[in-house]
């Protein structure tokens, strides 16, 4: 007898409709490790929705996933990144607003499970079920990040939202993008029931069943529920009358223009798509969120975000080096040299994050204090906002343990020094250090500067010692950036490269150099900063023009945070290694020796203490006068962004970058360029090299040696090359 072997129906999704009336629907992507929203998962949904309405058997529908820990995580990006044109992007989106508003019209009850990420595309088909329960697991955050991607949702989001939940909670979780977990996605009325993870598909299934039977489902009002407050009441209430919501509309727009300076032009559209549905109907919303996700989806902006996302998707999966047979170390303790302020935050990412014991080691007992004490104040700080448990915190504390000499370090894996900045020191610990640890335990430093070849000359086992660059505050700062030295062994870099992404960091890998990648093409960018001042420049203005550019502070605010004589002592290495083109201005010198060192010492370019940030215009007299020069904004922007750009381009050239991607990864969430222009790689392929090369001609000329274009510029300019081939 021969049997027909049957192509399975389905690719992305699972049906069994069993004898009490419940089609349970599981989305499976078999290829991929999430789920996503994708033309394919559109057309099976639609093929399987034609079935189901037509099963008399089937009285209600369940939709849940297959992935542990993971719902549908947002629609598939590279579908919106290959896109040629804003019709095309705006017919995706119809076609996705179209399978939910079927899902919405369905007669028979759609009830759906969540467990583990709900965001974007995957919250949209969410909204538009008609009961949602989400599990109470740590994995479970319901968002729509879509605006952080430089799109807005565009599957019913900006209309079933604010129906939902109100306007003015809409328009916060849209314009921030904001994930919430779900005891607040039940307290806002996201969803309507939050329930413990194991019992997640029972509830469901019995909710499935009831609404099947025509019966409205109990909610036991599970954890998180509260009813509403009186201020709530009243937010209500205004968005009910046609004033008061003009006025909540006009305030989100000045308060996101403020925000965004008008880069950013999802988060306009977002309020407009918002404000469209709820004062012209739900047709006319859905058409414009069509239409304006179809523009927004071709800008520069939203491809340059997506390729960050793709960039740092890419990295995650990176091991951080070329030989594939190699494996990172399992690390199972860390000891931490220097309990100050950096070595405080990676101990907090190691033992909180990673969930790896931490073992200090100080000076004295005041400065494992401080250390302790620095873990405890951003662990207070998540509890306090409910992020966890006081018994969560008392637990991370109790993976850490401090001395003030190196006991305990025979069995620790790997080591990571904070102390100061100062090589003579740095060379002294890491022979102490070597005396006590095993030979195969990782020595890695945290220098921001001084080269990983110098430091491991004091070293028995240079293969063993690695950078490891975090950025200040490490527990906020996205970004480690990896250095290896000449001697340093691939398996050191692997091990640092998984121990960084324990942290949850994103992390580069660069080849060794004076400042390594990041600290090196800041260095230029503050000096000349520094070279405006001294010709008379005003810091206000100077750091308005930066952040007006897209960074998030300016030049000045960051020296003064970062510590004008941190800066200095950046200055002499690279002024050491690079001459006159990093040369200061003398007047720097002035501002270092009259004792500035910015926020923590409260002297610096700017005053602290009183109300308002004020610049300290007592500064402009060590530079010679109170009066200042204006400089056009545009000078401004580009001699600092040149600098940094064309620091960037020889990072390239002398082999300290692999590749432009990881020079743009490293400057966006290292120091903060402007997210939207790409990276300084993206931002010089905007420009054109030729561009590029033209306009630090213009300043060479003008100013002199410390603008001439790297010769890699010069030689793409001549070719007509570009950094990125997409
Ligand atoms: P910090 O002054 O806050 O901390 C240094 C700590 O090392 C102090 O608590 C000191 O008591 C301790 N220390 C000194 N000698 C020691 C020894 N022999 N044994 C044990 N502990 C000792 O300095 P910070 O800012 O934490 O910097 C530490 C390192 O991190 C430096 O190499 C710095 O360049 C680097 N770094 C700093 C960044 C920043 O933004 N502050 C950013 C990235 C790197």
């Amino acid at each position: 007898m021969e049997v027909a072997v049957k192509e399975p129906e389905f690719r992305l999704l699972r049906v069994d409709v069993a004898s009490d009336g419940v089609a349970h629907v599981v989305l499976d992507d078999p290829s991929e490790p999430v789920n996503t929203i994708s033309e394919e998962l559109g057309a099976e949904m639609r093929r399987l929705w034609a079935r189901l309405k037509a099963d008399p058997a089937v009285r209600s529908i369940l939709i849940s996933s297959g992935k542990k820990g993971n719902f549908v995580a947002g629609a598939k990006l590279e579908m919106i990144q290959r896109v040629q044109d804003a019709k095309e992007a705006e017919a995706l989106s119809r076609t996705a607003q179209d399978m939910f508003d079927e899902i919405a019209a369905s007669e028979k009850p759609v009830v759906v499970a969540i467990d583990g990420a709900a965001l974007g595309g995957g919250l949209e088909l969410a909204l538009a079920c008609h009961y949602r329960l989400a599990s109470l697991a740590r994995h479970t955050k319901l968002g729509l990040p879509e605006t952080q991607l430089g799109l807005i949702p565009g599957a019913g989001g900006t209309q079933r939202l604010p129906r939902l939940i109100g306007i003015a909670r809409a328009l916060d979780l849209i314009l921030t993008g904001r994930q919430v977990d779900a005891r607040r996605a039940l307290r806002m009325g996201l969803v309507d029931e939050a329930v413990p993870e194991p019992l997640l598909l029972q509830v469901a299934r019995e909710r499935a069943r009831a609404l099947g039977e025509g019966r409205p489902p109990r909610p036991g009002r599970g954890e998180g529920f509260r009813p509403p407050t009186a201020a709530e009441l009243r937010e209500l209430a205004l968005e009910r009358n046609p004033i008061g919501r003009r006025i909540l509309f006009s305030q989100a727009r000045k308060q996101a223009l403020e925000k965004s300076r008008g880069h950013y032009p999802a988060i306009p559209a977002a309020i407009e798509a918002v404000e469209t549905g709820i004062e012209q109907g739900y047709e006319r919303g859905l058409a414009r969120e069509a239409e304006l996700f179809g523009e927004l989806a071709v800008t520069d902006v939203s491809r340059n975000l997506v390729r960050l996302f793709f960039a740092q998707t890419a990295l995650k999966k990176a091991t951080g080096v070329a030989d594939s047979n190699v494996r990172p170390k399992e690390v199972r303790s860390v000891a931490m040299l220097g309990a100050g302020l950096m070595g405080g935050g990676i101990a907090y990412v190691t033992s909180a994050i990673a969930g790896i014991p931490v073992r200090f080691k100080e000076k004295d007992a005041e400065g494992l204090g401080r250390g302790f004490a620095y873990v405890r104040r951003v662990l207070d700080d998540r509890v306090r906002r409910k992020r966890i448990t006081p018994v969560e915190r008392e637990e991370v504390m109790a993976r850490i343990t401090g001395t003030t000499r190196y006991d305990g370090f025979s069995n620790v894996d790997l080591v990571i020094e904070a102390v100061f900045e100062d090589l003579e020191l740095k060379h002294r610990v890491i022979r102490e250090i070597e005396e006590v640890i095993r030979e195969d335990c990782i020595l890695a430093s945290n220098t921001s500067t001084i080269p990983i070849t110098r430091l491991a000359e004091a070293s028995r086992r240079p293969e063993n010692v690695v950078g490891m660059h975090y950025f200040s505050p490490v527990e906020k700062m996205p970004l480690l950036e990896v250095i290896r030295g000449k001697k340093t062994g691939d398996s050191a870099v692997a091990t640092a490269v998984a121990l960084g992404k324990a942290q949850g960091k994103t992390v580069i890998v660069v080849n060794d150099g004076p400042g390594f990648y990041t600290s090196r093409i800041l260095a230029p960018y503050m000096m000349e900063a520094a070279w405006l001042l001294a010709e008379g420049g005003d810091i206000a203005q100077i750091d308005e023009a930066m952040r007006d550019w897209g960074f998030p502070v300016g030049p000045f605010t960051l020296l003064d945070e970062v510590g004008i004589d941190v800066g200095a002592s950046v200055t002499r290495t690279m002024v050491e290694a690079f001459g006159e083109r990093m040369l200061p201005p003398d007047a720097f010198e002035r501002v270092v020796a009259d004792g500035r060192k910015g926020r923590k010492n409260k002297k610096g370019f700017y005053r602290y203490g009183g109300k308002r940030k004020e610049v300290d215009e007592s500064i402009y007299d060590l530079l010679g006068s109170r009066t200042r020069k204006r400089f056009s904004r545009e000078e401004i922007q580009e001699r600092l962004y040149l600098q940094m750009c064309n620091e960037a381009a020889l990072c390239l050239q002398e082999g300290i970058l692999q590749e432009p991607r990881d020079g743009d990864v490293g400057a966006v969430f290292g120091l903060g360029f402007p997210p939207f222009r790409g990276g300084p790689f993206r931002w010089m392929d905007a420009l054109g090299p030729q561009e590029v090369v033209r306009r630090l001609r213009i300043y060479e000329e003008r100013i002199g040696h410390r603008f001439r274009p790297a010769q890699l510029l010069v030689d793409m300019a001549r070719e007509g090359r570009r950094f990125f081939s997409d």
